[in-house]
């Protein structure tokens, strides 16, 4: 049985990566320092497959306890999530997002060469592109300067990969995401955001569950359909099942470079009011919002032609929105009722 080190495995897509690795009959090892993850996602995901990951909570910034991980635990390739991801805080607070992201990266590369592990899947992110010129974007569309130091420590965590994988021999997959969604079919995991939700969904059932008064409309001044943004809400159980397809394509020696590059999105877009909408439809209730000014850093539009991974990856989108919107309904209630 291969073991796969998952890091940031408790986070959200990182724990929905878990369950996926664990059903197609990988062993799973998680380190997590639970910075931005509950510890109790170790038990929801044991429930869900009935399989108990070894966990490990090391903070990837300690050099002396990432490279104790891996002389302790050999493993035969790596899954690497663990990064702070909120784009509004890595604007008021840079370094911390460079130190987190990029030393974290460093070490956890360093302690793989050292310890012969030469596969990784890296979590990128369709921000690597900034404002594409043309839409549909595809692997070879021009990365622009992202608008937040999220963003470029994305695109810096590439350019790091790329002279690991050729100066090390090593075979590295970078998955850049667009916009996650939904919650897995059991409402036993999903999106479970500290403090205010950044992201759009989980605001949206934050609002439904009045938990927040009103969910704020950021712009309708943009030149789309219907004046709201366009972005491609990718669900996070079809991520998930990308990521085991990546690994096992390196597992099994499949990949054709030793660094590839797949979006992983829909490869349709729809814009704010569209996934508002598309929500009281799907759960049959109504969300208070409220048409605001643009959101600073915000791009007008982006959405993914997922034709590269669909190719080389077989891989499929399977979920619609509707259905990641009802999932992830699901999952907000059922925190409700956990409280
Ligand atoms: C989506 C749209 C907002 C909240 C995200 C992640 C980033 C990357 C790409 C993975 C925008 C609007 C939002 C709200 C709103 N993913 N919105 N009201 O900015 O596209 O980036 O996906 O790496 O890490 O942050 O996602 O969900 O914040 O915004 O109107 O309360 O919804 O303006 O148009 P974004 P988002």
């Amino acid at each position: 049985m291969k073991k796969i080190l998952v890091t940031g495995g408790l986070g959200y897509i990182g724990s929905h990566t878990v369950v996926a690795l664990q059903q197609a009959g990988y062993e799973v090892l998680i380190i997590d320092d639970c910075s931005n993850a509950d510890k109790d996602f170790l038990d929801r995901i044991t429930s869900i497959t009935s399989i108990r990951p070894q966990y490990f909570s090391i903070d990837l910034k300690d050099q002396l306890k990432t490279n104790q991980f891996f002389e302790n635990n050999p493993v035969d390739g790596v899954i690497h999530f663990a990064a702070y991801k909120a784009v509004g805080e890595s604007v008021e607070k840079p370094l911390m997002y460079y130190r987190n992201n990029l030393m974290g990266l460093i070490n956890l590369l360093e302690a793989m060469n050292e310890n012969k592990v030469d596969h990784v899947i890296f979590s990128s992110s369709c921000t690597v592109y900034g404002q594409a010129d043309q839409m549909p974007i595809d692997e070879q569309t021009p990365l622009k300067k992202p608008e937040s130091p999220y963003g470029k420590t994305k695109q810096m965590g590439e350019e790091i990969l790329e002279d690991y994988a050729s100066t090390y021999q090593k075979n590295v997959i970078c998955l850049r995401y667009f916009n996650p969604v939904g919650a897995h079919p059991s409402s036993k995991i999903g999106e479970l955001p500290k403090g205010i939700p950044n992201n759009l969904v989980p605001y949206v059932t934050q609002t439904a569950a009045g938990i927040r008064e009103c969910l704020s409309v950021w712009g309708d001044d943009y030149p789309t359909r219907d004046g709201t943004a366009i972005r491609d809400y990718i669900d996070v159980n079809d991520l998930a099942d990308a990521h085991v397809k990546a690994i096992t394509r390196l597992m099994e020696q499949k990949n054709k470079t030793n660094l590839e590059f797949f979006n992983l999105g829909t490869g349709t877009g729809s814009t704010v009011l569209e996934v508002v909408n598309a929500f009281e439809k799907a759960n049959n209730l109504s969300v208070n919002y409220k048409i605001q000014p643009r959101r600073a850093g915000d791009i007008v539009e982006a959405f993914a032609d997922n034709s590269f991974a669909k190719k080389e990856l077989n891989w499929q989108p399977t979920i619609s929105l509707e259905e990641s919107l009802r999932n992830s309904w699901n999952w907000e209630q059922n925190l409700g009722q956990e409280k």
